[in-house]
């Protein structure tokens, strides 16, 4: 898979607030629909047009269309809020779940919901996850997804470290990586350090 970490100010705006311990839950959730959608528009640069005449209040001239709506996979929990984000700047695209909890012995995650058809018949998928950190909640929802038949595969993230950018780079996963920050490793407990913490915390509170 290619990866690409995207470079812009505001991103590394955004993400100083939900780095910042003291950032209350409803911060961290407006920062990160905030980020999702810097992400998103800068995945979505190359998307396919389909042109389609539009008639100004003066004239006719060429307009374009989507050719079709990807499908949003957000990764719960902490994917859920991307999901917003992504639906703004995709309202018509149809959304499927996925559950996943890390081991925190293993590291490996727990797949506990999956709401993906068996065959989504070619159609683009966006995967959505804010934390890649050894990259295996990721590297499994990419496989479910590539073996239900998507057509393009694209993943965003926000941050992640680089034992997380490369276990998707090496995947064999046939698309392309977004994220909007490289940390600089993983703990003995395989958090990213400087990191954010549990994203999945930070917006909906510990008691999962
Ligand atoms: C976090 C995060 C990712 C995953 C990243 O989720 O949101 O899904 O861990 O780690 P990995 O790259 O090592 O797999 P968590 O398992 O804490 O669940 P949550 O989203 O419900 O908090």
């Amino acid at each position: 898979m290619k990866v690409e970490i995207v470079n812009h100010n505001l991103i590394l705006e955004r993400l100083s607030t939900l780095r910042n311990a003291e950032t209350s839950n409803k911060a961290f959730r407006q920062n990160l629909h905030d980020l999702s959608t810097f992400l998103i528009y800068e995945a979505m640069r190359n998307v396919a047009l389909d042109k389609q005449i539009v008639e100004t209040p003066l004239t006719s001239t060429d307009g374009w269309a989507l050719t079709s709506s990807p499908i949003l996979v957000p990764i719960v929990r902490a994917g859920l809020g991307m999901l917003d984000g992504a639906l703004n700047l995709l309202p018509n695209s149809d959304v499927c779940f996925l559950g996943a909890r890390r081991d925190e012995e293993t590291f490996h995650p727990e797949i506990y919901m999956n709401t993906l058809p068996d065959d989504v018949d070619g159609a683009d998928v966006i995967v959505l996850d804010p934390m890649l950190a050894t990259g295996g909640s990721l590297l499994h929802a990419l496989r479910v997804i590539a073996a239900s038949g998507a057509g393009t595969i694209t993943a965003v993230s926000v941050l992640a470290s680089p034992e997380g950018v490369s276990a998707i780079e090496s995947s064999g996963v046939d698309g392309q990586l977004f994220v909007g920050f490289v940390d600089d490793g993983l703990n003995d407990s395989a958090f990213i350090v400087p990191g954010l913490g549990d994203a999945g915390d930070r917006q909906f509170g510990k008691i999962n």
